[in-house]
């Protein structure tokens, strides 16, 4: 099958391309490097010994989306392209709604008019908001509580819509719950530009020495220990999931909505640990106040992907983090040299 993957140089986007190519996929990445390095994709041709081809375009520029959809003979596309700093967004909505939603709309017509009609879209457990029912099922109102996240809600109603005024459509909306980790090779990983937002990348960079501690936001939520509890899932087991619902959408048309997650939580003090034994050393840490609009407990109601994919997680927190540090030790500045 041909696949473009739209932002396939970023963090989970490298892994599935990876993924794609071992399965015997041809696959073409689009992405402006906004947030991403080209030395991810040449990372992913030395470990597979096979090519893929970057086209350097920003989703924006309409007329090159189109040149690349209209000669490319594609099956299918698995959009990952998008800004994700909820802090940023707040700040900055219009960028984010100009990106992500009218960067997709681009994506769309494009595709619509060179006749391909299966999409995989990166969609986020952030359109569940603050919801207390854990765990998360496909079936809650969405009711995201940022910018970022209501680009993502109005992402899956535009590709419901979509489906709805034209059957040949089929689109998986999948939402990853807390992605972390790196391909067991250590070659390739998350590579955050700046200051990381997530709790894994900050706690790698603290145990390389890059940052001196981590701040835990918030010590006094009803949880085991009184830290945030959320998802984490191995990008791997992502990685697969895309897999499976690429496979699910050459039988069946619709749209379709799976929670990609483990269906366990974690809170902020056993990642802290299970990161620790990894790197074989403490990671310094200091209690803070809670971060504004942090949910206390969020993991996933799993068994949608495992009952129409067959799809589960099947690495651990242990695993994730041992893989994340073999990266973070072997590239302390990520890709930039
Ligand atoms: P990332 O920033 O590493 O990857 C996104 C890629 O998209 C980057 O390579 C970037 O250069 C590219 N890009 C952004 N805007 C573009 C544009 N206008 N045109 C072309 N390329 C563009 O992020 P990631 O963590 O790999 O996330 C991938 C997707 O998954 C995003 O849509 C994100 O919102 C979503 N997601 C991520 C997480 C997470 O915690 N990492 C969780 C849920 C959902
Ligand atoms: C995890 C836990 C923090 C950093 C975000 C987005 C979401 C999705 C995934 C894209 C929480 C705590 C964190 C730190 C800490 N992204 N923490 N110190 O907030 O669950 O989700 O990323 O779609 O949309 O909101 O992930 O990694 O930021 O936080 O104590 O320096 O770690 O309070 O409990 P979150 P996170």
């Amino acid at each position: 099958m041909k696949v473009l993957v739209t932002g396939g140089a970023g963090y989970i986007g490298s892994h599935t391309v990876l993924c794609l190519l071992e399965e015997g996929h041809d696959v073409v990445v689009l992405d402006n490097l906004s947030n991403s390095n080209a030395e991810s994709l040449i990372r992913v041709q030395e470990i597979t010994g096979k090519q893929v081809a970057l086209q350097e375009i920003d989703l924006l520029d309409s007329a090159a989306v189109h040149g690349v959809l209209r000669g490319g003979n594609f099956d299918s596309v698995v959009h990952f392209a998008g800004l994700k700093a909820v802090g940023e967004s707040v700040v900055d909505p219009l960028t984010y709604y100009k990106n992500n939603v009218a960067g997709t709309i681009n994506l769309l017509e494009s595709m619509q008019s060179a006749g391909v009609h299966r999409l995989v879209f990166s969609s986020s457990a952030t359109v569940y908001g603050n919801s207390e029912n854990v765990p998360l099922t496909e079936k809650l109102h969405l009711e995201a509580t940022n910018p970022y996240g209501r680009t993502k809600q109005h992402i899956e109603e535009m590709l419901n819509d979509l489906c709805t005024s034209d059957p040949t459509w089929a689109v998986a909306l999948l939402r990853y719950f807390n992605p972390a980790g790196a391909h067991e090779s250590g070659l390739i990983g998350e590579s955050p530009v700046g200051v990381p937002n997530n709790l894994v990348p900050f706690v790698a960079q603290v145990a390389v020495g890059r940052r001196d501690k981590l701040f835990v936001f918030g010590g006094d939520y009803p949880t085991i220990d009184g830290t945030g509890v959320r998802d984490y899932i191995h990008v791997m087991d992502l990685a697969e999931g895309h897999l499976a619902a690429l496979g699910h959408i050459q039988r069946n048309c619709g749209a379709f909505k799976w929670n990609l997650g483990t269906g366990k939580g974690s809170s902020v003090l056993e990642v802290v640990d299970a990161f620790g034994k990894a790197a074989g050393r403490s990671i310094k840490y200091e209690l803070v106040a809670r971060r504004p609009g942090d949910a206390a407990v969020s993991y996933a109601d799993a068994a949608a992907a495992l009952a129409d994919l067959g799809w589960s997680a099947r690495r651990n927190l242990e695993q994730m983090c041992a893989d994340h540090w073999r990266w973070q030790v072997s590239n302390p500045n990520g890709y930039e040299r």
